[in-house]
């Protein structure tokens, strides 16, 4: 009896992580349609999340669907998500690799303009030295440099709400600057490791 009992509890278990691994595969389409089927955006103002950050994935998700993160194409994507939804595509796009989107590397003046400020503010103190990020810190290298413009202006002028502290640092620097740093961060490459991760 006991043993049946076992046996079926241990039946409807599986079932149930096949059941929440095709429903993410079915949430993950959706998301296929901007963020690309390799993982590469079909917009250059949408940015990759193949390969970023688990819990940085988890918190953007949650903030778009509070409405803290404004933005009228994932606003309505989050709004239909569960918080076990987001654990979960947040955890199936993270154990993706990253796409090199072979964006060239920043011209000797502008990364001179970048580093300037990244010293300054001290970006890789969270950022970390490759700018991998970690956890819920985004990773920069290799993003869209649109994306990366607009977000940094948009932390600056606080159309992004989300994150004050990110506003605040990137009021210590210049548009100008900032439209350095994305050019700089697009072009860079990780170093060491499968690429991406
Ligand atoms: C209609 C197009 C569209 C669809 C569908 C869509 N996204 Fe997005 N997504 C965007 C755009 C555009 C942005 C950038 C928003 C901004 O600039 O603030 C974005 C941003 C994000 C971000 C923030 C990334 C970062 O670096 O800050 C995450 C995470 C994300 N999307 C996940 C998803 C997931 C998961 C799905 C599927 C459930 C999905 N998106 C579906 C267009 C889309
Ligand atoms: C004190 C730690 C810290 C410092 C210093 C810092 N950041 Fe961030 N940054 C974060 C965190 C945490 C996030 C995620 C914010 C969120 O949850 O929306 C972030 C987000 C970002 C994003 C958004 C990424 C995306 O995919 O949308 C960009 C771009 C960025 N930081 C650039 C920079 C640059 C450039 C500097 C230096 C000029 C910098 N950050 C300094 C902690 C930091």
């Amino acid at each position: 009896m006991v043993r049946t009992l076992l046996v079926a509890a241990l039946m409807l278990a599986s079932t149930a992580v096949v059941a929440q691994e095709s429903n993410v595969e079915e949430l993950a389409q959706v998301c296929s349609g901007c963020h690309g089927e390799n993982g590469v955006p079909q917009e250059k103002t949408t940015p990759i999340i193949w390969g970023q950050n688990e819990g940085y994935l988890y918190l953007q998700l949650r903030d778009f669907k509070k409405g803290s993160r404004k933005n009228d194409m994932m606003g309505p994507v989050a709004e239909t998500l569960e918080k076990a939804d987001m654990k979960a595509l947040a955890a199936y796009f993270n154990k993706k690799t990253w796409p090199d989107l072979q964006q060239p590397s920043a011209p000797k003046d502008v990364t001179a303009t970048a580093m300037e400020a990244i010293n300054s503010i001290a970006c890789k103190g969270c950022h970390l030295d490759q700018f991998q990020g970690d956890g819920t810190t985004a990773r920069l290298a290799g993003q869209q440099r649109e994306y990366l413009q607009n977000t940094m202006l948009a932390f600056r002028d606080r159309s992004r709400g989300n994150n004050p502290g990110m506003s605040d640092l990137m009021n210590a620097a210049t548009p100008d600057q900032l439209k350095a740093i994305a050019q700089y961060l697009a072009g860079l490459q990780i170093i060491g490791g499968t690429y991406g991760r």
